[in-house]
């Protein structure tokens, strides 16, 4: 157990310290730093989703003028790592001529000026010699398999008991399959790099959730010492995962820049490059059978997941894991089998595992509520498990029950009539559902942070953090000031440069977990040894410490959602005019910011429930609907009312500062919650993705 720091700045809601910069159009994000005289890179990409190149012409690219260099195949120079085994083949940025997905890229131009490199990109002759390509996912297919393990390092396939034997003998069983969509990720940024390769350093501007990471990663793979790669990314726009790891156009920056010694390159990708480059949601389907005693108490929970990869690099979503550990019952299995195709390479999309995971089950365990006559919020409760199920591991907290009470509370579910679609108001038929939502609390090794006296009082706090727009600037320094035991305005935090003291990945809701352990041992460290009073320039530092108690609990952040949803009777027009969530999240560093992520999560999970969903053209092999006029994503006016909540929670377990993560968990169970009160409004069950009107008609 650790000793919680005292909270006196934590709690408090200060705003976002890099608000007034990002607001007035003053803060740099990657593709806007000054540099001078910069060139502009633009990337030419496969109109075919298989084949091999047989021509790439890039003679009137050349001969336009402001046009510097062209790089193909044919002259791009070797990569260290390319014929490495663990080379990461989604970074082998021009090292073959097989076409292995519609978008890749097969040139880059660059030139003195954006329009001008556009221009000639559009010049490059590319010919291909096309082979069958194959982009079909379905669960049926024959050449499914299964992943040595699961991201997130979790078992592919997990069995207890025997879960034939438990449905044959439950009173009450669902066997369905349930599928969530191709998502793409649209962080407000594109994704963005400014190169400059001078004396044999690069130096990357980057829209990236991990300045150290990416540096490992380009340096690995340009062959480079780690200390002549320089990675800075002060701000971002947005990431929701995309961001999380280098994508193919830093490392074709990187190598223009080299290619054109001491002229800064810059490289924006447009939203339609970003829906085949930068990863995205893998589309999944989930078969769930669940079976139950006439009480309601679940008996048997088997998921069994088919979700995509592409062929050039593994990616296996763990969709069955959450799963795992959500409720009680003895018989139990989870699976995973991936189809590998020629697509694009599936990434990370906000509570990647868990969003899509917690689709299937939480609409499924709706059904098994119905059919037993069960209250969906009872039902959850009298399901709660005393230990992790799968683990067996104690949770080190869990008040799942206390924020499905008091979401029923400030719902106002009490007295809910269940019988589905019999309200009608206005020629609207209205429904009300729950679903519950979990994410894991993670904390990474890894991280190391200074704190230094800067003189009169003031501290300045160094760690190569991230902050996507989620609040890292703001509540690291909370954190901070707490550890110090100042006040906010006396620390100086700086985040986001390789310059600065390594840390880990913004990911997987982990950063304030694992950076805010690393300043808080440093900030110990410090007073330890200088004291109440420190000299001027008296500075020390520390590594992230050893999570103590990780391998005993189980530790996950909870929470419920409840939906009212409002679907017309006529049009089958579907509207959400109230999203309300109550979560289990440990201490809450910055409520202004914690409500920002925990609202911005549902919002996004009702986008998922309602609008999202990327359409593939079979024929060809790519998104066809890629950019913002056809990939529709939730606007204000689909949400009219979204509340989030937490009650309060003492966990003394998963950090110095009793945080869990809450970047993702706000997406976790949305859909379900919405589709749930869309059966209730209609009587119509919902089990694809997205909930468009032609569900009900
Ligand atoms: Mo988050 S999808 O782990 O960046």
């Amino acid at each position: 157990m650790t000793d919680l720091l005292r909270s006196r700045v934590q709690g408090s809601a200060p705003r976002r310290v890099d608000g007034p910069a990002k607001v007035t159009g003053t803060a740099p994000y990657a593709n806007d730093q000054p540099v001078p005289s910069p060139a502009y890179a633009w990337l030419v990409q496969a109109e075919v989703a298989r084949g091999v190149l047989t021509r790439v012409d890039v003679a009137s690219a050349l001969a336009l003028d402001g046009v510097s260099l062209v790089l193909t195949p044919d002259n791009a120079p070797r990569l260290a790592d390319t014929d490495d085994t663990d080379t990461d083949a989604e970074l082998a940025a021009l090292q073959s001529p097989e076409v292995s997905f519609r978008g890749q890229v097969v040139a880059v131009v660059v030139a003195d000026s954006p329009e001008t490199a556009r221009h000639a990109a559009s010049l490059v002759h590319v010919e291909i010699d096309q082979r069958p390509h194959d982009v079909h996912l379905d669960a049926d297919r024959d050449d499914l398999y299964a992943p040595e393990q699961v991201n997130g390092g979790f078992e592919t396939d997990t069995a207890q008991g025997d879960v034939p034997a438990a449905l044959e003998q439950a009173a009450h069983v669902v066997d369905q399959t349930y599928t969530t969509a191709w998502y793409n990720n649209n962080p407000m940024e594109p994704h963005a790099t400014t190169a400059l390769w001078s004396d044999g350093e690069l130096l990357l501007y980057e829209s990236t959730q991990g300045v150290h990471t990416t540096r490992e990663a380009v340096a690995k793979t340009l062959g480079l010492p780690l200390e002549q790669v320089h990675v800075v990314s002060p701000h971002v726009g947005g990431g929701f995962g995309a961001k999380g790891t280098p994508h193919v156009h830093t490392i074709l920056a990187a190598m223009a820049a080299r290619a054109v010694p001491g002229t800064p390159v810059k490289l924006a990708l447009t939203r339609q490059q970003m829906f085949s480059l930068v990863g995205y949601r893998t589309p999944t389907i989930q078969r769930v059978r669940l079976g139950c005693a006439a009480d309601g108490r679940l008996t048997a929970i088997a998921v069994d997941a088919v979700s995509q990869t592409s062929r050039i690099k593994e990616f296996a979503e763990q969709t069955a894991v959450p799963s795992r550990t959500m409720y009680a019952a003895p018989h139990r299995r989870s699976t995973h089998r991936l189809a590998a195709l020629d697509v694009p390479v599936p990434s990370w999309m906000r509570a990647p595992g868990e969003c899509p995971g917690m689709f299937g089950p939480e609409v499924a365990l709706d059904e098994l509520a119905v059919a037993c006559g069960v209250d969906p919020v009872e039902f959850r409760v009298r399901n709660e498990p005393v230990v992790e199920p799968d683990s067996g591991k104690p949770f080190s907290s869990r008040n799942l029950i206390a924020c499905l009470h008091e979401g029923a509370r400030r719902f106002g579910w009490a007295g809910r009539d269940p019988s589905p679609g019999v309200r009608e108001e206005a020629g609207w038929l209205v429904g009300t559902g729950v679903a519950a939502s979990t994410y894991p609390v993670n904390v990474m090794p890894g991280s190391a942070a200074t704190v230094r006296h800067t003189g009169a009082g003031r501290y300045r706090v160094e760690i190569g953090a991230a902050d996507l727009g989620t609040g890292t600037w703001t509540a690291l320094a909370q954190i901070a000031a707490d550890a110090l035991g100042v006040d906010f305005a006396d620390v100086d935090l700086r985040i986001g440069d390789t310059a600065l003291p390594k840390a880990t990945v913004a990911g997987g809701s982990s950063g304030i977990g694992s950076w805010g352990s690393t300043v808080v041992a440093a900030a110990r460290a410090f007073r330890e040894k200088f004291g109440d009073h420190p000299a001027d320039g008296d500075q020390t530092g520390a590594a992230t410490p050893e999570p103590s108690a990780a391998d005993e609990y189980a530790m996950h952040a909870f929470g419920a959602q409840f939906a009212e949803v409002r679907v017309h009777a006529d049009t089958g027009e579907v509207r959400v005019p109230r999203l309300l969530g109550v979560f289990a999240v440990g201490r809450v560093v910055n409520p202004r910011l914690a409500r920002s992520q925990l609202i911005g999560g549902m919002t996004m999970g009702l986008s998922m429930a309602l609008h999202e969903q990327s359409l593939l053209d079979e024929r060809f092999g790519h998104v066809l609907n890629h950019d913002f006029a056809e990939y529709h994503i939730a606007t204000n006016s689909d949400v009219p009312d979204v509340e989030a909540h937490w009650v309060d929670e003492h966990d003394p377990h998963t950090n110095p500062m009793g945080t869990k993560g809450i970047g993702e968990i706000g997406i976790v169970g949305t859909a379900a919650a919405i589709v749930n009160a869309a059966y209730h409004a209609t009587g119509v069950r919902v089990r694809d993705l997205p909930l468009t009107l032609d569900h009900f008609l």
